[in-house]
């Protein structure tokens, strides 16, 4: 089995990044992983230079600083071969297709300065999956379309040129698969929320920020501590949060609570208390740049030597090499 997952530099990384992505890759495993910083993804809409470059930087460390393999992580743009198989996927695609997407759907369709690339990132994200032969591809919640489409064309290309692609499969999370936004617990917490988003706990919060945005997090006015994410959204996001925090199930820890108060103090420690490690990591990574630069010099190496093979194959395939 072979993993591959990105993430979008597309602001400061949260807890349901951490939770629904950078937690889950960092679970020991025999097979290869391939984890990316996805800063091609982050121009699909207008973006700023600086701010991309920032990002995508802090986002590659806190990648390494949540304890995932170092050789492991790359940085997209890097590893040119991503880009080349995109074409040839979007010489697959249809269309028709693509205009289903929810994110062109909401983003994009009808406005005059839509990037042509919003619409094409589901080919390059199949490109992202399908260029290491991966088998599995964890993410959270929000992604399942597009891996779902990277199926489908893996599927249509083995179809029309021969067997070339594995066929990947989509693996959910199965706790905390989406955080909620603390003040509009209806939305998932979410990393491209203005950076001042008061709802949004992000990874490198300080202790203090984290616990102040806890406390005030949205509840409701029937004072029982109970799961129950249609009528309770804010309580059952806590619960959840707390969970994916403990190990401890979400309904057995609202069976622990009688006040909100409490739920919410034991939330924060427990955040608290799951970044720490993570955040003192990324500290030591930060003060000493050249050896991160080797990390992500090592990562990219060992992706475009692991990617070759995929990536000829697939131009063999479809006519572009002999
Ligand atoms: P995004 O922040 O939407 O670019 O997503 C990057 C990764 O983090 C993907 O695997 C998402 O599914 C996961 N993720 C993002 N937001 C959340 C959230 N609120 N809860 C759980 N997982 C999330
Ligand atoms: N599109 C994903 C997101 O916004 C990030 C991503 C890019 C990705 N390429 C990928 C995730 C390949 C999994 C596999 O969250």
């Amino acid at each position: 089995m072979t993993a591959v997952s990105g993430i979008t530099p597309s602001g400061h990384l949260t807890l349901g990044n951490y939770l629904g992505a950078l937690r889950r890759f960092a679970e020991p495993t025999d097979e290869p992983g391939f984890y990316f910083v996805a800063d091609m993804h982050a121009m699909t809409t207008r973006h700023d230079p600086r701010r991309l470059a920032v990002l995508t930087r802090e986002t590659a460390l806190l990648l390494l600083a949540a304890g995932l393999p170092e050789e492991s992580v790359f940085i997209q743009s890097a590893v040119p071969a991503h880009a080349q198989p995109a074409y040839l996927l979007e010489c697959t695609a249809y269309v028709g297709e693509l205009s289903r997407m929810v994110q062109y759907k909401e983003k994009g369709r009808g406005k005059p300065m839509t990037r042509a690339s919003l619409f094409t990132y589901p080919c390059l994200m199949a490109a992202d999956i399908l260029l290491y032969g991966a088998d599995r591809v964890p993410v959270g919640g929000d992604q399942d379309q597009h891996v779902e489409l990277a199926r489908d064309l893996a599927i249509r290309f083995n179809h029309t040129y021969g067997q070339t692609f594995v066929v990947p499969e989509l693996q959910r999370a199965t706790t905390a698969g989406r955080v909620r936004d603390l003040l509009t617990p209806t939305a998932k917490m979410s990393k491209s929320d203005p950076d001042e988003a008061a709802g949004v706990l992000r990874m490198l919060d300080s202790p203090d920020v984290l616990r102040r945005k806890v406390m005030r997090a949205v509840t409701d006015s029937d004072a029982t501590v109970r799961h129950d994410e249609g009528a309770k959204p804010g309580v059952t996001n806590l619960l959840e949060i707390l969970g994916a925090c403990t190990g401890i199930p979400p309904v057995e820890v609202a069976a622990r609570y009688t006040s909100y108060g409490d739920l919410k103090k034991d939330t924060a420690d427990g955040v608290v208390a799951l970044l720490e490690p993570v955040q003192a990591r990324y500290a030591e990574l930060a003060a000493d740049p050249d050896s991160v630069d080797k990390l992500l010099a090592a990562g990219r190496d060992r992706a475009t030597a692991f990617a070759k093979p995929q990536l000829d194959a697939a131009m063999r395939a479809i006519g572009l090499m002999s």
